[in-house]
């Protein structure tokens, strides 16, 4: 991910052109234009995104694999050729492995759900980070307290990355009881890209399942789940220019096929009677109840928009972002930045000395910026800085440098207010 301006210039990054595909970025706030920084809470839609999903309202909207009728065949077409453009933007190897769910949180309640009655025994372990969102941790914890199994955390070091080993022993983190790693790609308040893959093959060796937590990476990396080597990748649309309501849960065949259902309902059976039922096949089996067609198709569209782009280019882009605003942010006296990993996408999550996040985030939306302020879903995470909270930036593919010039000259103007 580390590039420099000479390659995002070859590579030519429009970004006026990208920011034109944006209806969103020319709204006013308070009067002063939109600058829009919160793209790690949900990132704004291109044109085409909206449009794929008001298209489908008006022209063929219908239940998907339940009618004989015309409208019917084509929403599923259009809902199964967006599982396809999924399956090839994350390398997996049948369709049939990814998963429609509402979004990440539906989809890692899926995998602790299942892996958890599949796996977990009395006294087993599933071991997740200290920078976990709550949705990567509360699913395992429900699942803990059913089985009887005990919940371990990867520390996490001052600059926000994992702590790689315990004294000298890189292993020791995995016992012969782990059965579940589940652990984010990237953090939401950190920035930090985790070492996956490595950490993924150590499990894997120890005969443990693995999760990855997408969310904060889908829209930033390139992701190639056989690649990586995870049993399971979870991801929502929302993040990634996509709508809201939508998500993935990736699974490498064979384990899906041994993992119990999580919903019950229409669609995810092959035959109910009052004494037993019978399952669909993957992906249906976790397919319960009539899904979000509209939203899936935009998903399918907003792949295709990111894709369309040179990714490298978008992430050299966000990284120039990153680098730039660090750089201004640490003029700010009392500036502390909480998240200085080696590796890391465009988010930086920050304090300032004397300032309330909360105060310093209500009178920069006066000025039209729009950042996260709060625990941002991880509070353990804070608990580990010794924070309450933080004021976090986080960019996507069509902000500029002159909007995080603006966000630096509104962020000192407030301070200087507060304090
Ligand atoms: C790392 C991470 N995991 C999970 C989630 C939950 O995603 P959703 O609210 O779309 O289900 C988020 C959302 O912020 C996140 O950043």
């Amino acid at each position: 991910m580390s590039t420099t301006a000479d390659t995002v210039e070859k590579k030519g990054y429009d970004v006026e052109e990208i920011r034109a595909q944006f209806p969103i970025l020319k709204e006013r706030v308070h009067g002063k234009p939109l600058v829009y920084f919160d793209n790690a809470a949900t990132s704004q839609k291109p044109r085409r995104v909206i449009k794929a999903e008001s298209t489908y309202y008006a022209t063929i909207n219908a239940n998907v694999h339940r009618g004989v009728h015309t409208l019917s065949t084509k929403a599923t077409e259009a809902q199964e050729a967006a599982r396809e453009t999924i399956r090839t933007h994350i390398n997996a190897k049948h369709a049939h492995e990814v998963i429609f769910t509402s979004g990440t949180t539906a989809s890692l309640n899926l995998a602790a759900f299942s892996l958890g009655q599949l796996l977990l025994k009395k006294g087993d372990e599933v071991l997740i980070s200290g920078m976990e969102h709550h949705s990567n941790i509360v699913p395992w914890q429900l699942a803990c307290e059913r089985h009887g199994a005990v919940l371990k955390v990867i520390p996490v070091t001052d600059e926000g990355e994992l702590e790689p080993r315990r004294r000298d022993d890189a292993t020791e983190y995995f016992t012969e009881r782990t059965k579940v790693l589940a652990l984010t790609h990237v953090s939401n308040t950190l920035g930090t890209i985790n070492p996956v893959k490595e950490l993924i093959a150590e499990a894997k060796k120890r005969g443990g399942v693995t999760v990855v937590d997408g969310a904060q990476a889908i829209a930033h990396l390139d992701i190639d789940v056989q690649d990586l080597g995870c049993d399971l990748y979870a991801f929502s649309g929302h993040k990634a220019y996509g709508p809201t309501g939508t998500g993935v849960l990736y699974g490498r065949e064979e384990l899906l096929n041994e993992m119990p259902p999580w919903q019950g309902g229409g669609e995810m059976i092959d035959t109910v009677t009052f004494e037993k039922t019978t399952y669909a096949k993957l992906p249906f089996k976790f397919e319960a109840g009539t899904p979000h067609i509209a939203g899936i198709i935009g998903l399918g569209e907003a792949i295709r928009w990111m894709e369309d782009y040179d990714k490298q280019a978008m992430a050299a882009h966000e990284h120039l972002l990153l680098e730039h605003a660090t750089k201004e942010l640490l003029t700010i006296d009392g500036m502390r930045i909480i998240g200085t990993a080696k590796e890391k996408v465009g988010v930086i999550s920050f304090v300032i000395e004397g300032v309330h996040h909360y105060d310093l985030g209500t009178l920069l939306d006066q000025q039209g910026i729009a950042v996260r302020t709060g625990h941002h879903c991880t509070q353990p995470l804070m608990e580990r800085f010794g924070v309450s909270g933080t004021t976090r930036t986080s960019f996507a593919c069509f902000n500029t440098v002159e909007e995080v010039n603006s966000m630096v000259a509104a962020t000192r103007k407030a301070v200087k207010m507060l304090r």
